[in-house]
């Protein structure tokens, strides 16, 4: 008997924890669409994890391109008709520090441009990618979505500073917790995870985590049988509050 691989979509996944993700979900036997806004760093990511036997491909792809976003979507459509995982990673940390002060932007006087980059492409960019992918699990009639957050989205842990990152976070765990309800009746699993603060080129030298450790809740979340949880928010395997 023949298991079919599951299809496994991961964005921003030329580098950090998106990488480490495309890792992971090889191991789990699946063919994994690594992709990235930048061809080269993207077809480069694609050769370190092309091993015997691995299935990975590369697709183009900036979160904030919504051309982009329908163009995988009808490649997946054309070439294998489902899109079983859905890895919604890509992230950036858009607000800038003050290296002369020491300081994090506030609130108060944060740009409203920085803001609106973070949600362009992590809330906007999720959300994107949600609307390509979950019609197409509505179909195969199975889906799993992993929105990486972070706990600096967390409300009930709210803290000053770096709104711009904040606020985006906060925004794809109500997409989460938007599409969870829409989508109670049907084996479409949808979570939020913080994968900790990992070694990453967004996490900074001083982070304590490795990517493996980053990355497992996502593999976890990603393979979750039919009865798994969905609609919560995740730090290492545990529920943690929104
Ligand atoms: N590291 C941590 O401590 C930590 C903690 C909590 C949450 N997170 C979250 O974990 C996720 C991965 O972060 P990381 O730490 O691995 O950071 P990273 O190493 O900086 O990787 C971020 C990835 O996102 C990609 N990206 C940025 N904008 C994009 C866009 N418009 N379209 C497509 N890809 C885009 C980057 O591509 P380029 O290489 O082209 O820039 C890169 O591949 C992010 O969502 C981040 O917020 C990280």
């Amino acid at each position: 008997m023949t298991i079919e691989r599951k299809i496994a979509v991961v964005t921003g996944a030329n580098k950090g924890i998106g990488f480490e993700i495309c890792r992971q979900l090889l191991q789990q036997n699946c063919h994994v669409l690594l992709t990235a806004r930048d061809e080269h760093r993207g077809r480069q990511a694609v050769e370190q994890l092309a091993e015997p036997g691995a299935r990975i491909e590369f697709f183009q792809l900036d979160v904030t391109r919504q051309d982009h976003v329908d163009s995988l979507g009808d490649t997946l459509q054309r070439q294998y008709g489902r899109c079983d995982i859905l890895v919604n990673n890509a992230g950036i940390f858009p607000d800038p520090r003050n290296d002369l002060e020491n300081e994090w932007p506030s609130l108060l006087t944060a740009s409203i441009d920085d803001v609106q980059k973070g949600i362009e492409t992590n809330t906007y960019g999720t959300l994107r990618l949600c609307q390509m992918a979950v019609p197409m699990m509505q179909k195969a009639g199975y889906g799993r979505i992993v929105n990486i957050s972070s706990g600096m989205g967390q409300l009930s842990d709210m803290n000053g500073c770096c709104p711009g990152y904040r606020i985006s976070k906060t925004g794809v765990n109500v997409i989460t917790r938007i599409l969870a309800d829409e989508l109670q009746d049907e084996n479409i699993l949808i979570n939020s995870m913080c994968p900790g603060w990992v070694k990453t080129d967004l996490g900074g030298p001083g982070a304590t985590r490795e990517l493996a450790e980053g990355a497992d809740t996502a593999i976890w979340l990603a393979t979750l049988p039919d009865d798994g949880p969905s609609g919560l928010f995740f730090r290492d395997r545990t529920p943690i509050p929104w």
